[in-house]
């Protein structure tokens, strides 16, 4: 039988890290495994054909540019698992897989314009290679079009990716107006992960759970989980964008730094009282910085305590989300659950 990892073993930077994380999930169902790896077949070419499916070749080259260079693909592989609480074959959840998704791809093109990044899944961004304007566009059209497939499952599904791209976008908004008046930065930080990453993918998981019939009360604590595992991941990210060398993230390393970006680990360091951190606040404090400053910041970062206390937080996050599991019956996919918890630990290590 062909594994997960010989459907997804291929080169490139997303391909190997999504090869890794289906590695991680270790499944001795083999039930399981070959639904996950059809699932995620059926997945992939809808998702190529919904991002392409422009008339204009033009505009089909654009939208589709980002999702056909790859991606983990974590949120469908969600929806999946979310699906092995109800029944997996029922209808729609293939398509659910593809909405979220295309939400998840969306919000990379227009992260990448705010970020100015210029490297996505290994290729030239969107951005780079189009300019901002064609970009951003490109990334509004996904979302219609994942609209457009939450309206076929129906009220629930339209009502949870409306409400689920809303805070992704304020998730993103509250990135860029940045914390309120005595607001404290870190509190202000879960917020801005809460909207932007958390949401979806506990939208995932739900909406596979519903899709496939699974009872209310498992919805929610399948909910609960993700919400969790949500903020360990943005976590993670926000760590690798530090620890990570670009060819391993198939985006720039230090980009966070490079765009004035709060993350976890910049907001620590500008609390760190020592005087290397008082080094980092003043290269990190003046927003966007040059690639003599960025070195800079990376290096010194590489001794500060900010990376040991963001970690710190990242598996606080990650023991609520395996405690949020207790709450659901046993299944082969409820060890894939606990095992994506490892994964994301492992991310960092
Ligand atoms: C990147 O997400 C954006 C964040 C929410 C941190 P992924 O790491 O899942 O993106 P892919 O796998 O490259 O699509
Ligand atoms: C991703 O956060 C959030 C969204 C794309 C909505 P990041 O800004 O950390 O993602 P990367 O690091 O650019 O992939
Ligand atoms: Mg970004
Ligand atoms: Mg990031």
């Amino acid at each position: 039988m062909k594994t997960l990892k010989a459907v997804y073993g291929g080169p490139g930077p997303s391909r190997m890290r999504r090869a890794a994380m289906l590695r991680r999930l270790a499944l001795d169902d083999t039930g399981l495994e070959r639904r996950l790896r059809s699932g995620l077949e059926a997945a992939e070419k809808e998702l190529a054909a919904h991002a392409e499916s422009a008339e204009d070749p033009r505009i089909a080259d654009v939208a589709g540019h980002l999702a056909a260079a790859g991606g983990k693909r974590l949120r469908p592989l969600l929806v999946l698992l979310g699906a092995e609480f109800g029944d997996p074959w029922k209808d729609g959840i293939t398509g659910a897989a593809v909405i979220v998704e295309l939400v998840h791809v969306s919000s990379l093109y227009h992260d990448d314009v705010m970020d100015a990044a210029a490297t996505r899944h290994g290729v030239p961004s969107a951005n780079a290679r189009w300019g901002d304007r064609l970009a951003v566009l490109a990334g509004d059209l996904l979302l219609a079009k994942a609209a457009r497939l939450a309206a076929d499952l129906g009220p629930e599904a339209t009502a949870l990716n409306a409400e689920v791209a809303g805070r992704l976008v304020e998730g993103q908004l509250h990135e860029l107006v940045g914390p309120g008046a005595g607001e404290d930065p870190i509190t202000h930080y879960l917020r801005v992960i809460s909207g932007k990453t958390a949401a979806l993918l506990a939208m995932s998981l739900r909406i596979g759970a519903q899709q496939a019939g699974a009872p209310e009360q498992v919805v929610r604590a399948l909910g609960e989980y993700a919400e969790h595992l949500g903020f360990a991941f943005q976590m993670a990210d926000d760590l690798l964008d530090i620890k990570a060398p670009t060819e391993q993230l198939g985006k720039e390393q230090g980009k966070d730094i490079k765009a004035g970006v709060a993350s976890l680990p910049v907001l620590l360091a500008l609390a760190d009282r020592t005087p290397r951190g008082a080094e980092l606040r003043e290269l990190l404090s003046a927003g966007p910085v040059g690639p003599a400053e960025q070195r800079r910041a990376l290096a010194l970062f590489r001794r500060s305590s900010a990376l040991a206390e963001a970690e710190a937080m990242m598996h606080e996050r990650l023991d609520l989300a395996r405690t949020a599991l207790r709450a659901l019956p046993p299944r082969p996919a409820l060890q894939a659950l606990v095992a994506l918890c490892d994964f994301v630990a492992d991310q960092t290590g």
